[in-house]
């Protein structure tokens, strides 16, 4: 086996998967590298946009490294890098209970976390209802997932990449259909498959698990499900509930959002006691 082939399987081992079941032939590795090379040139062309670092976008992972919040955003992410290198773990749909949980807020900080670590990283806006991503990033909402799902264009052509980090995004579009429909379609499962190809992380937002569908499929799609409550918020019941419906193999772990507001005190007090000057990211992306 060849070294550019071993680099490739290392990239992208599903699609080297389905190259080693079928044409060997030399014909067959050329044509493959030139429709990788493609692809992967098509992601450095998509649109840029600047991870917005006003107060309201709350993206502490990448305006507030400093925070509790960012260091717990860290160590989910480290657990979820150490999980990967055990079995196969790519796709994390973060979902909860209710509206207003912080689904969104909790996804975009995820992924810019995990892209900071220098890692290909993508975040699908799946909250085909009220998706709120777009607002967040300040970029254009109306194509994206729902738009390519009705049109045949490159899906690469609807991502925007962040300046600074390895962090890609697909808003969720504006959708004129029942997004049940689009979510559980056989085309979005082969995007799926698609994008891992190209992505070592793919983070999922989605609606609200009570009383929509979407989510259950979301979860159908994905290796790992980040199930998250709000202190003093999600109600204990529809919590639990919440719980019971996720298949237990997927489901990583449980992240409590807005907690613990004496112990960032206690930890803002550590850190800026050891640290004068807070740093920013603890890793850059440059291409
Ligand atoms: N830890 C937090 N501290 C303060 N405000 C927060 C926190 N997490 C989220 N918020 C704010 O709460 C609101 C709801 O958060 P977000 O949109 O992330 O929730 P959601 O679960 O995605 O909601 P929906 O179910 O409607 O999609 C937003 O205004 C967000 O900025
Ligand atoms: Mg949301």
């Amino acid at each position: 086996m060849s070294r550019v082939f071993e680099a490739l399987q290392r990239a992208n081992p599903e699609l080297t998967r389905s190259l080693e079941e079928g044409d060997k032939s030399s014909d067959g590795i050329s044509q493959f590298v030139a429709t990788l090379s493609s692809e992967f040139a098509a992601l450095d062309e998509a649109l840029p946009f600047a991870i917005p670092e006003s107060p309201e976008a709350r993206l502490v992972s990448w305006n507030d490294p400093n925070s509790l919040a960012a260091e717990n955003l860290r160590i989910l992410s480290a657990r979820l890098r150490q999980s990967q290198q055990r079995r196969s773990l790519k796709k994390v749909l973060v979902t909860s209970a209710i509206q207003g949980d912080g689904k969104s807020a909790i996804s975009a900080n995820l992924a810019i976390t995990l892209a900071a670590h220098g890692e290909k990283t993508l975040l699908i806006d799946g909250d085909l209802h009220q998706p709120t991503l777009s607002k967040s990033f300040r970029v254009d909402g109306e194509r994206g997932f729902s738009t390519w799902h009705n049109n045949p264009e490159a899906v690469t052509s609807l991502l925007y990449r962040a300046e600074g980090v390895p962090l890609w995004f697909l808003p969720a579009g504006m959708c004129h259909e029942q997004p049940l429909s689009l979510i559980q379609s056989q085309k979005t499962s082969e995007l799926l498959k698609q994008l891992a190809g190209w992505f070592s992380w793919i983070v999922i937002d989605s609606p609200p698990l009570l009383p929509l569908g979407d989510a259950s499929i979301w979860a159908t799609m994905s290796d790992a499900v980040l199930l998250l409550a709000r202190q003093g918020v999600t109600p204990k019941k529809v919590f639990l509930k919440s719980v019971a419906s996720i298949d237990r193999s997927k489901l990583f772990g449980i992240v409590m959002n807005d907690a613990n507001a004496n112990e960032e005190r206690y930890y803002r007090a550590y850190y800026s006691g050891k640290n004068e000057e807070p740093t920013r990211h603890s890793a850059k992306y440059s291409k």
